[in-house]
């Protein structure tokens, strides 16, 4: 009998062992964050995507931008953080998920690595022809993931309004889309010289859209029945100052607009206590 007990839970451990190696052998591994943006940034003709930029008001969308074992290693995050998502709803203007940089900095570093590649930041400043810093580390928005898992998942109109000092640039790139979800955008909003001009891309996995903050209006398009979408979203900014009060709007909005109060409030608070 005992013989046969044995057996058993030798057969169980040996049936765990294997599921582990092969959930471990289908992980992929983490690329090198500057080497694969680099790989990429080579082949494109930088000067006339600036022109591009600029022409657009300070916006960019590029189809293919990230290297396919980037994508990959994004994608597996994204699905590895799903019971992290915190859920908002705020009637008329947004539904969705969200997954801060603070649980991003716990669970998926690659995420972190790619933020603050040399070779991403270099090749945005060329574009830009501005100087970007990373936002400050108690910032929950300046690497986080966007889910939109449910019907009627979505973001109204609006800008990515700098509360910094200076500007604030927001890189979004495709991570998952098995949606119908759109990225609605207007050009030239906040120019009286040039009429608004509107676009539409959807914007796949791997590419990229760039754009400066307070100047694209924009929203996301409601998902549909059993769709799902995640999009990454990196935040740059010229100037890492922000006044106290526009500190406390802003984390007021990412609290309730995005993260929750635990996230926004609690980092903050244990961040103080490393300071003290
Ligand atoms: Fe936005």
């Amino acid at each position: 009998m005992s013989t046969h007990a044995e057996g058993d839970v030798i057969a169980a451990e040996s049936v765990e062992a294997s599921c582990a190696a092969a959930q471990e052998a289908s992980v992929p591994a983490a690329p090198d964050a500057d080497r694969a943006i680099a790989s990429r940034t080579r082949t494109f003709d930088t000067p006339r995507l600036r022109k591009d930029f600029a022409a657009q008001d300070a916006f960019l969308y590029l189809e293919d931008f990230l290297a396919p074992e980037v994508t990959a290693q994004l994608a597996h995050s994204a699905r590895a953080l799903l019971d992290e998502v915190n859920r908002n709803y705020l009637p008329g203007h947004k539904q969705g998920g969200s997954v801060s940089r603070h649980t991003i900095d716990r669970l998926a570093p690659f995420v972190a690595e790619l933020y603050r590649s040399k070779e991403l930041i270099g090749w945005l400043e060329q574009l830009s022809g501005d100087k970007l810093q990373v936002s400050p580390p108690d910032d929950p928005h300046a690497y986080a993931l966007y889910y939109y898992t449910r019907p009627g998942d979505h973001i109204g109109w609006h800008y990515d309004t700098s509360y910094y000092d200076g500007r604030r640039y927001t890189l979004l790139l495709g991570v998952i889309d098995d949606s119908s979800c759109r990225l609605d955008y207007e050009l030239h909003t906040r120019n009286p010289d040039v009429p608004d001009q509107p676009g539409s891309v959807q914007y796949p996995p791997g590419s990229l859209v760039f754009f400066d903050g307070d100047k694209l209006r924009h929203r996301v398009t409601p998902a549909g029945e059993n769709e799902m979408r995640v999009s990454l979203t990196f935040e740059y900014v010229t100037d890492p100052n922000m006044r106290p009060w526009r500190r406390f709007i802003s984390n007021m909005k990412d609290a309730i607009a995005y993260f929750g109060f635990r996230q926004v409030f609690r980092q903050l608070a244990a961040r103080g206590k490393e300071r003290a």
